[in-house]
């Protein structure tokens, strides 16, 4: 302890009563989405020393969603693990959790739900708006579309990079509804930051007010000793489902929120998803599912006005706490939409149901797709039978791991026609350590040039939040782990059932059989080979993307802060 009075820290300040605050840096020149934080992080401990706490700056491991290779997603629970660490071991009274890029929310979240100090969310908030003259430019958004102009012929790769670029014009997070503005908000919807303040641009005056306030707040928690357990329950979660369903949030949310409530002794399941989650409307007209971005949701009253329209309509519990110390229909009061055009009221929804199906069928026990991207092109395409309206049948081309769909993708031998269904297998957890996000498959240049921009995409890994692909995803048990994607062949017909929620390989249960005894014979599915200590540390002991990929003997530690 006499060691940190080499920082100046006074005697007084150390063991005079004072909370001893510690504040999560998630922001470094490796993540940058959240490198505002580093300014932030000033006016927190303004706050906490103001509140009467002192502050104790610490790093959170790096994760930067698009640069950190194999995925970033691996990561996750490395950070996890090493926050947990920090705030059992340390003599921290409380923390402040400071959030952004995709996977810095909910590692940080699953070890405060973990350790259970006092603890509260700072989003650094989006990114302003990407313009290319009077065009919005929606963070990761324009990569897909991009990608297929690329792919069509239309664009070069310098215009490419010029017009991604377009997408990053400040300091923030994701200026789309991808993974980080999500989490960040659904971070708000369980009640776990002020209200308010998930989607408050990065640049904004009221961005570092929220920062101040934060840090008055965390200190007050202490004494008020309001914990994580009290506010994640299981009303908060049904409360984050419904939410993000109106948000058009990103298809890894059930996997992190799924995650974080088991690490607080929640059972989640992707049933719950659908359950709660698949009716409501979609409220908010943010890319990928809307058109506008940040800046204007902020404007138009954000996570309050939407999660408003949903108390308003009965979606929600209000009588739960939040991190204010107050329930969550107070803080709502007085906050409506302020702009019809971004949020939109209940009774006029862009689209009638927005959250997930959870499918399930002879190949997987779960997978999910996310019915408010379904193009009205997609419809006309597969959905459009008049006796059968919510099913097709189709075959399959398979790609074992992205390395494969790229070198064969635009090979005629395989026969892609604009019917064919593309399946993506060994890109789990464990067939890519951490999940690959690459459900969302392009199909051949041929294809797109001949006009079919998309085709139905299946498979065990993931997709990117800011993609507006309706991809039938996180299939789980994975191929790598013995689970049936493993057993299909190219040309098997799958028939795809969305009002049965079920997928089913047209084989029987013998071929099936057979099937599986051949692959156990070669020794089950191959996947490659570890490349450094924590891959085959995390494939060995990672759950399946439908519980959260948590680290398996992590989720029994419950409570373990430092008495
Ligand atoms: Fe970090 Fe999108 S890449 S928030
Ligand atoms: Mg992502």
């Amino acid at each position: 302890m006499e060691r940190y009075l080499n920082q100046g820290i006074t005697l007084d300040e150390l063991v005079g009563g004072k909370p001893i605050i510690g504040i999560c840096q998630s922001g470094s020149d490796l993540t940058p989405c959240n490198r505002h934080h580093i300014e932030l992080v000033k006016r927190v401990k303004d706050g906490i020393r103001a509140a009467g706490g002192v502050p104790f700056e610490f790093p959170l491991h790096p994760i930067h969603e698009n640069v950190r290779r194999p995925t970033a997603a691996l990561d996750r629970n490395l950070a996890y693990l090493g926050l947990v660490e920090v705030l059992h071991g340390y003599p921290l009274d409380g923390v402040v959790l400071t959030t952004g890029c995709d996977k810095t929310t909910p590692a940080s979240l699953m070890a405060a739900a973990t350790v259970n100090i006092p603890a509260i969310v700072l989003s650094g908030g989006p990114m302003l708006n990407g313009w290319r003259g009077a065009e919005r430019v929606g963070s990761g958004t324009i990569i897909w579309e991009l990608r297929k102009r690329l792919a069509a012929g239309d664009i070069d790769y310098a215009e490419f990079l010029a017009r991604a670029t377009d997408s990053a014009p400040s300091v923030g997070h994701c200026n789309t509804m991808g993974t980080a503005s999500t989490m960040n908000s659904l971070a708000e919807a369980l009640g776990m930051s002020l209200p308010g303040s998930a989607m408050i641009p990065a640049p904004y005056k009221e961005r570092a007010m929220v920062a101040y306030q934060t840090g008055e707040r965390i200190v007050e928690m202490v004494w008020d000793d309001l914990r994580p357990s009290d506010v994640l329950t299981r009303e908060a979660f049904d409360n984050a489902i419904v939410t993000c369903s109106a948000l058009g949030g990103s298809s890894n949310a059930p996997i992190h929120i799924n995650a974080i409530a088991r690490h607080i002794g929640v059972e989640l399941s992707n049933d719950d998803w659908q359950r709660l989650g698949h009716e409501v409307p979609l409220l908010a007209n943010v890319m990928p599912a809307g058109v506008y971005l940040s800046e204007e949701f902020h404007r138009a009253g954000g996570v309050p006005a939407v999660m408003s329209e949903l108390l308003g309509a009965g979606k929600l519990h209000g009588d739960v706490l939040t991190v204010n110390g107050r329930s969550l229909a107070d803080n709502l009061a007085g906050r409506g939409i302020q702009d019809p055009a971004v949020i939109c009221r209940y009774a006029e929804p862009l689209v009638d149901h927005a959250g997930f199906l959870n499918l399930k069928g002879n190949l997987f026990d779960s997978a999910l797709m996310k019915t408010s991207v379904i193009s009205a092109d997609f419809r006309a395409r597969f959905l459009s039978d008049p006796d059968d309206p919510n099913a097709f049948e189709s075959k399959v081309v398979v790609f074992d791991g992205s390395e494969d769909y790229h070198a064969r993708i635009d090979d005629p031998a395989l026969g892609i026609d604009e019917r064919t269904i593309l399946v993506m297998r060994g890109a789990g957890p464990v067939g890519h350590p951490g999940g690959a996000e690459v459900v969302n498959m392009q199909p051949p240049e041929a294809l797109i040039r001949a006009g079919t921009e998309s085709l139905p995409c299946l498979g065990d890994g993931r997709q990117s939040g800011t993609s507006g692909s309706p991809s039938i995803l996180n299939a789980a048990p994975e191929a790598a782990t013995g689970g049936g994607l493993a057993l299909l062949e190219d040309g098997d017909r799958l028939r795809i059932d969305l009002g049965r929620r079920e997928v089913r390989l047209l084989v029987d249960d013998a071929e099936l059989a057979a099937r599986r005894e051949r692959l156990e014979q070669q020794g089950g599915y191959r996947y490659p080979a570890h490349q450094t200590p924590w891959q085959e540390i995390q494939r060995s002991l990672v759950e399946p993307l439908d519980r959260g990929m948590t680290l398996a003997p992590a989720t029994k530690y419950r409570d373990v802060a430092r008495l």
